[in-house]
């Protein structure tokens, strides 16, 4: 049975700079099943946010979706007009930012934006919305609700901020809600809390999350599936056990090597030689290749096919190649 709220097939979304056009991302495959938590990770600049934002159709005017299918329940999304997009956005896909502040409008109270948030979807009376504001308040658990219904988001804590911008994001019942980073702006207590929520609201909700990050123990403590973006591509795609257990890819396990440990204090932490390339400047080969410890001729050459991996899941990298294991072992 295919349970996918959401596949994502091919898809790539170029950039106007000023030394050209060049794709962000480039033919990225993504699924995410029912009530499941997909997180994205991968190093700043590798794609996770523009992929995100093409999902929603809201990549800036100087970019452009130029091949692939979404498909979400069924439907295509880059079949649909904008007008039944804006519909199925904040309806059936809700997102949340990094900068809850962001999200939220200094001159009016909480309140009010959450009634606001209700309004959209349901035709409602003002008390019905505002009762309904007070009750997803309390869900995603802010302890004096109708209170925190007319304060200013300035007198609230980055925390409080960003459980309103999730009850806003939940008011309509969403199947899918997108979080890009929504707790690297917090302190780490605030941001377990807020993990937590998302964790208690997929439950409740049987909601599908695509969670965005680049903590791998945010990760770890959130993800089913996971997906590994570098330079606009998925690297490694797997369940949570085997990323972090068996990763496939050189990046994978460069990532999983730098996460820095307790009781670590008189050993160099490991990091990744070199950065991310720039759109504009991508390398001939696998894109990894520049910053692999284990890269060889072909890897600087023919860039790489998502390949089977020996756990479920799948990876960009000519290692898993038969002819490479052959070649290695004979
Ligand atoms: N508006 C834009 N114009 C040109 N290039 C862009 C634009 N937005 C993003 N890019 C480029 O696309 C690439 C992917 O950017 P993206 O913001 O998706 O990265 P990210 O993985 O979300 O990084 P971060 O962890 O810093 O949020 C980067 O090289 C970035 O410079
Ligand atoms: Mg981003």
């Amino acid at each position: 049975m295919n349970d996918a709220l959401l596949k994502i097939s091919n898809l790539t979304a170029e950039f106007k700079t000023d030394k050209g056009v060049f794709p962000a991302i480039s033919g990225v495959n993504l699924t995410i099943d029912k009530g499941e938590i997909l997180c994205i990770v991968g190093e700043s600049g590798s794609g996770k946010t523009v992929a995100s934002l093409s999902l929603m159709k809201l990549i800036p005017a100087v970019g452009k979706i130029t091949t692939g299918e979404i498909s979400f329940e069924g439907r295509d999304l880059l079949k649909v007009s904008q007008k039944e997009m804006s519909l199925i956005r904040g309806k059936s896909i809700a997102m949340i930012f990094q900068d809850p502040m962001m999200a939220l409008d200094p001159v009016y109270t909480c309140g009010s934006q959450v009634i606001e948030a209700v309004r959209i979807h349901e035709k409602i009376s003002h008390q019905g919305a505002y009762d309904k504001s007070v009750e997803l308040l309390k869900q995603v658990g802010i302890p004096h609700p109708e209170r925190c219904m007319n304060a200013y988001p300035h007198e609230l804590s980055g925390g409080m901020c960003q459980r309103i911008s999730i009850a806003m994001a939940l008011s309509c019942n969403p199947k899918l809600l997108i979080a890009d980073e929504p707790t690297t702006a917090l302190d780490v207590t605030v941001q377990a809390q807020i993990l937590e929520l998302l964790k208690k609201i997929r439950k409740e909700m049987n909601m599908s999350i695509m969670l965005i990050t680049h903590d791998l123990g945010v990760v770890a403590e959130m993800a089913d599936r996971v997906a590994v973006m570098y330079a606009g591509k998925v690297m490694e795609e797997g369940d949570v056990r085997s990323i972090f257990h068996n990763p496939q890819h050189p990046y994978t396990q460069g990532l999983i090597k730098s996460i820095p440990h307790m009781g670590q204090k008189n050993e160099k932490l490991y990091s990744i030689s070199g950065t991310v390339p720039s759109i504009s400047s991508m390398p001939d080969g696998c894109r990894f290749s520049p910053r692999c410890p284990d890269a060889a001729d072909i890897c600087r050459q023919k860039e790489p096919e998502m390949m089977q991996a020996c756990h479920n899941g799948k990876a960009r990298c000519w290692k898993l190649d038969q002819a490479w294991r052959e070649g290695e072992t004979g």
